[in-house]
């Protein structure tokens, strides 16, 4: 086994996944004290342990389809639900965020609309149309990415105060194997197993995501 590679692709992932936490913390009013923040998918929580020790709030819930209350070990939080976001009853908090997960609901108006309903800020990112457009290419399948126009669209619907921006990172790699073996570790498109020849002429050895930031106020 060649643990450079393995650790090459461990970093690409790591190092993406921490710039968007990053920059979706710089959307977030953190001169403010909230009351009660809600994350959903918070995943592994790369994202969580961005702004824990930044946030002045006194709760803080999560949520994940999976359960991940294992990474979490090092955060106080108040409660953990493992459900589908679409599907969790919200009660009124005064901050909910996600970072790279919204890309997965089958409605984003639905949640949306519900999120509206029991917060007055919305902070989250989310890959949008373009995203990893090499495999749409090649192996014609995608989740349904969204453009940034039609989020907003969305987001205007239920919010008058809108701040957003839009960024692209193109992870280079050793070869085009390595380029997918990095998707499957990271699980970040609807792509599943697919024909020995068509993986065997893939010939990309890079990767395009595609990422949107919002910030929503009422
Ligand atoms: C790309 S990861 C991002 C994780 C984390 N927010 C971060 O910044 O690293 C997407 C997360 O969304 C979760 N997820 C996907 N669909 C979901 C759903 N319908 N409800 C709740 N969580 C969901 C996945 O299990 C995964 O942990």
């Amino acid at each position: 086994m060649n643990f450079n590679k393995q650790f090459k692709n461990y970093d690409h992932n790591a190092i993406t996944q921490k710039k968007v936490a990053e920059k979706l913390f710089s959307f977030i009013d953190y001169s403010k004290k909230y009351d009660s923040i809600l994350e959903l998918g918070c995943g592994t929580g790369i994202f969580t342990k961005t702004f824990y020790d930044k946030l002045n709030f006194n709760t803080l819930n999560l949520n994940d389809i999976f359960d991940t209350t294992s990474y979490f070990t090092d955060i106080s939080y108040n409660n953990f639900f493992i459900e589908d976001m679409e599907n969790l009853d919200l009660e009124n908090y005064s901050l909910i965020v996600s970072s790279s997960a919204f890309q997965w609901v089958d409605s984003l108006e639905t949640l949306i609309k519900k999120i509206s309903q029991s917060s007055s800020e919305l902070v989250f990112s989310i890959y949008s149309k373009g995203n990893l457009i090499e495999i749409l290419n090649h192996f014609g399948v995608s989740l349904n990415y969204l453009s940034c126009d039609e989020i907003l669209d969305i987001l205007n619907r239920y919010y008058s105060e809108i701040k957003f921006d839009t960024e692209e990172f193109i992870l280079e790699f050793n070869s085009p194997i390595d380029a997918l073996k990095h998707l499957k570790k990271t699980g970040v498109t609807g792509f599943k197993k697919s024909s020995y020849s068509l993986t065997k002429s893939f010939n990309s050895t890079i990767l395009t995501y595609r990422v949107s930031y919002f910030s929503c106020k009422k």
